[in-house]
């Protein structure tokens, strides 16, 4: 069966960005692929977050999981700090890359704008951590949204390269999935880019009914529409994007023509945005608080699935170890 295998960093509640970018592929791929979705807690070390903060989000994660719908009968659900076999692929992988490569990720260009007092090395190897997460599985499928694209690159590169530099067919090339053929980008609500943590425009999947109408009406928009059929401004279209998402087929086409025949009234799309938000993670919303009150349970889960990543990890090490010229 082929092998699927993704991740996400633990920085609080989960968003839709992750939802539809990440999640609701994991949940479609459980019942085809043999799957590992794992909590990404040393990725989150860059930013020195507190242990409580670190050790809540963890679990936070966990229960999000569960409750978008990943079962842990069909797939396995870790956290990456308990398969430590990772971090010594992360090592070799590190040999193997190179300063000027690293420093072009566009993600690392844009910490180094952003954060320019903690340009630290794990962020520098942020992308050879993740080609250690992935290929330490020999992933053929990795769930992930738009802005993972680069950093799945670097994941065929190192591995390419590796099997290169061993003269061996050792890793194959990891596959970005996307559950509707195309990457998705989220867009926030701010008028800017992504939905993102740091970017402060999110909509969390445990946001109660009040707080999703507030956020969903205060989006930014335009003056409206002057001519027939224009093209949208990024602003408007962001609010497309998310409706093509959430709501049905007919109340995006409804909401569409209305913009080609300059009758849209925001304040009507925003409610029914809004709506369809709150429809789709009310459900999701009791789950989170099941699951989140359940610490005995989510360490079940992490447990029997770091048993079953450790089991592929472990065998990757060995057989990694021969190759470089280790004793297995
Ligand atoms: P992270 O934690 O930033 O995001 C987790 C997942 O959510 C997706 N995502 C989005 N998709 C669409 N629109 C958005 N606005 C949006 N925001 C976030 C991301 O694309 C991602 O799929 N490096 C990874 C974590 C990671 C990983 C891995 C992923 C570590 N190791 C191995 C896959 C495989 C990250 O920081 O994602």
């Amino acid at each position: 069966m082929e092998k699927v295998v993704s991740g996400i960093r633990p920085t609080g509640n989960l968003h839709l960005g992750n939802y539809f970018g990440a999640v609701k592929s994991f949940v479609k791929m459980q019942d085809d692929y043999d799957c590992l979705f794992f909590v990404a807690d040393w990725h989150s070390l860059t930013t020195h977050p507190k242990p409580e903060d670190i050790r809540q989000s963890v679990k936070t994660v966990m229960a999000e999981y569960l409750a978008c719908g990943i079962d842990p009968n069909k797939a396995s659900i870790y956290v990456q700090s308990d398969v430590k076999e990772v971090l010594e692929l992360y090592l070799y992988f590190n040999m193997n890359a190179y300063l000027g490569e690293l420093e072009r990720v566009t993600s690392f260009k844009e910490k180094v704008r952003k954060q320019p007092d903690n340009v630290n090395a794990g962020l520098l190897t942020y992308p050879t951590l993740m080609a250690a997460d992935i290929l330490m599985h020999k992933a053929d499928k990795v769930p992930v949204g738009k802005d993972q694209e680069q950093n799945m690159e670097m994941a065929r590169l190192f591995a390419r390269r590796f099997n290169r530099i061993y003269d061996v067919e050792y890793f194959k090339e990891p596959e970005s999935f996307h559950f509707s053929d195309k990457a998705i980008k989220i867009p926030g609500l701010d008028g800017s880019g992504k939905m993102g943590k740091s970017e402060g425009n999110c909509i969390y999947l445990f946001d109660d009914e009040k707080t999703i109408t507030k956020k969903v009406m205060k989006a930014v928009t335009d003056s409206g529409p002057t001519v027939p059929n224009q093209e949208k401004p990024d602003v408007i279209q962001n609010l497309f994007t998310i409706m093509e998402v959430v709501s049905d087929k007919s109340t995006l086409d409804y909401f569409n023509d209305k913009w080609n025949s300059c009758e849209i009234r925001y304040g009507d799309m925003k409610k029914q945005l809004a709506a369809d938000i709150c429809s789709l993670l009310a459900p999701i919303r009791e789950r989170i608080l099941e699951f989140r009150s359940n610490d005995e349970y989510l360490e079940r889960v992490a447990r029997e699935g770091a048993e079953h990543a450790h089991e592929s990890a472990a065998k990757t090490i060995q057989e990694v170890r021969e190759i470089i010229g280790f004793h297995g």
